[in-house]
């Protein structure tokens, strides 16, 4: 599945491409919360940092491991955020992770790119499970899992090693079935 798109009423989720460097920079670098909130996003966050990243998008997609969308409105396409699926492929499931640009938030924008995520997953990808944590200092995310019909599974304790400190996390999931009966 090498070119996917998946619309919404607002939004196009679409491959990144090389045109999305300046904006992915821009965006990392507008406040620590990215850096913060997620993995391997140092701050500052180079250019450098982003044609890692961009390697590692085209890498995941090519192995079919992971497919990660840029998050774009439909008027002006640029990126605005990004949403993936990583893949356990043997136990049909998905770790999902995502950022939205700062200046587009609190729109509902996260919550309407998760149910197309969700479809494309348990329909195009086959799974049957697709979770996500977030740090306890991060509420915001969570909430928008619960919005986007994610369950709560609970609080693992010191799970990650994070800019020098063991962190508790908050884990949701949802269940292709239980998508299908809200869906
Ligand atoms: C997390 C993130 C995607 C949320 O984006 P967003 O555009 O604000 O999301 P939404 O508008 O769809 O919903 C946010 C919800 O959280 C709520 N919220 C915001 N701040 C909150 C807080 N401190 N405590 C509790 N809830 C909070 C909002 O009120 C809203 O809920 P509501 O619609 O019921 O009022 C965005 O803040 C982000 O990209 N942050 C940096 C990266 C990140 O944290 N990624 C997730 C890693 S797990």
């Amino acid at each position: 599945m090498q070119n996917f798109e998946l619309k919404t009423s607002r939004l196009i989720l679409s491959r990144p491409t090389k045109n999305d460097l300046d904006d992915f920079v821009l965006h990392m670098n507008s406040c620590e919360d990215f850096s913060k909130n997620l993995f391997n996003i140092p701050f500052p966050y180079t250019r450098q940092d982003a044609e890692n990243w961009f390697q590692k998008c085209d890498d995941g997609i090519e192995s079919g491991e992971s497919y990660r969308f840029a998050i774009r409105e439909k008027e002006i396409g640029k990126l605005i955020g990004v949403i993936g699926l990583h893949l356990t492929k043997e136990h049909r499931k998905a770790e999902l992770g995502y950022w939205l640009g700062k200046d587009f938030w609190g729109k509902g924008y996260l919550t309407e790119a998760l149910k197309a995520v969700f479809e494309f997953g348990f329909n195009d990808l086959q799974l049957n499970k697709i979770y996500a944590t977030h740090f306890i200092h991060n509420p915001a995310s969570g909430r928008v899992m619960q919005k986007a019909g994610m369950e709560f599974e609970g609080l693992l304790k010191q799970e990650y090693f994070h800019q020098g400190k063991f962190l508790d996390v908050n884990r949701y999931a949802i269940l292709k079935k239980d998508f299908e009966s809200i869906s």
